[in-house]
């Protein structure tokens, strides 16, 4: 059913991009990257080589800018977008809004025109649990969770492009639309040949514990020991990259069955919540490294605890996880070696 599909990804050079173009060829469909490298590296496309076994077709254009774009609508008959390519520092959002603006809904709404014009029929969202906000009384969230205001403006983005693919689906639109609620992705691919490659001082937990392990930082902060969870420390649902990934696989299946003017959203996530001192436990169990942290405050921002309620994607992409977060982490910890020789 996926043979010979061009399906369109932006920012496909990127983290969770990258992983998704791998199970894309191995279901069948001729992934096309389009990414500017802005925040993302080239050594992730010979990476993919290696593991693909040939390269795949890239792109090197800025998606915000129409006529950059335009092209490759008019060379490829795309079957498929997946639309990963956005800015997703939560602090930097704060303090350069109109970025994340200007990037993140200025560019989903060229995409979007041109998928109009061009009439693909297929649009799968990166979207995020972070347009639940901090759900009131409840840990575990599922699809019907009242959406909440953000707290920043790169949630906003998100919330922002939910909206913006709602209004074009109630206009009447054609288009066959999934919106995937990630959760907190980690990990690597097993090969340990691509990863998360973050440019600068990671924000997130787990680059941060592998680069902290190897020395490029000196110490990890976890940011308070106060919160009313069972250890004080923030709980999330970490979900393996190539997990994540998957779905994004299962999604564009899915939405070929479906007819014309449809959209959905679907949390992607594990169902299970971990601490951040469960992370860093595991993290010196399963690699025997050391690790140098250290309590410090909390975060502005921070959700206490939140992880998905899995029942609707399960049923609805006949999807499941493989992997658990211990698995996840000794892949990034095998990424970290990887690109300690590598680069
Ligand atoms: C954050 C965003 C989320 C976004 C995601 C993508 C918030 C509230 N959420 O998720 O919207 O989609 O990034 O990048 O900002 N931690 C430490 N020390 C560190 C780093 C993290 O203790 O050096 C803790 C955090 O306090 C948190 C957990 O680790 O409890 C996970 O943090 P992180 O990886 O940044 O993800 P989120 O904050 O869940």
């Amino acid at each position: 059913m996926s043979m010979n599909k061009h399906i369109l990804v932006t920012g496909g050079a990127g983290y969770i991009g990258s992983h998704t173009i791998v199970q894309l060829v191995e279901y069948g469909y001729i992934p096309i990257i389009a990414d500017d490298f802005r925040n993302s590296n080239k050594i992730v496309l010979s990476g993919l080589d290696d593991i693909i076994g040939h390269q795949i077709v890239t792109h090197e254009v800025d998606i915000c800018d129409y006529s950059q774009l335009k092209p490759l609508f008019e060379k490829y008959h795309f079957d498929g977008i997946i639309h990963f390519a956005a800015d997703k520092a939560v602090g930097e959002s704060v303090n350069n809004p109109l970025k994340y603006y200007k990037n993140n809904i200025g560019g989903l709404v060229n995409v979007l025109e041109l998928s109009v014009e061009f009439n693909v029929p297929n649009f799968v969202f990166s979207s995020s649990c972070t347009v639940y906000g901090e759900p009131i009384d409840i840990k575990e969230v599922d699809e019907l969770t009242k959406l909440s205001k953000a707290n920043s403006p790169y949630g906003n983005t998100k919330l922002i492009g939910e909206q913006i693919l709602q209004d074009l689906h109630t206009s009447g639109s054609d288009i066959k639309i999934i919106s995937l609620r990630y959760f907190n992705p980690i990990g690597a691919h097993p090969s340990g040949l691509i990863g998360e490659f973050p440019v600068g001082k990671p924000n997130n937990l787990l680059p941060f514990v592998t680069q902290t392990a190897i020395g490029k930082q000196k110490e990890l902060t976890v940011f308070g020991n106060d919160y009313p969870t069972t250890d004080g420390t923030c709980v999330r649902d970490y979900i393996h990259v190539c997990d994540l990934a998957d779905a994004h696989v299962k999604a564009l299946d899915l939405l070929q069955k479906k007819e014309r003017n449809f959209i959905d959203q679907v949390n992607i996530g594990t169902g299970k919540g971990t601490s951040v001192l469960e992370i860093i436990t595991a993290f010196k169990k399963l690699t025997g490294e050391k690790l140098n942290w250290k309590f410090g405050p909390r975060r502005n921002g921070d959700v206490v605890e939140i992880y998905a309620n899995v029942a609707k994607s399960e049923s609805l992409l006949n999807w499941k996880c493989k992997y658990n977060y211990q698995d996840a982490i000794l892949h990034a910890w095998q990424w970290e070696k990887h690109l300690a020789q590598h680069v």
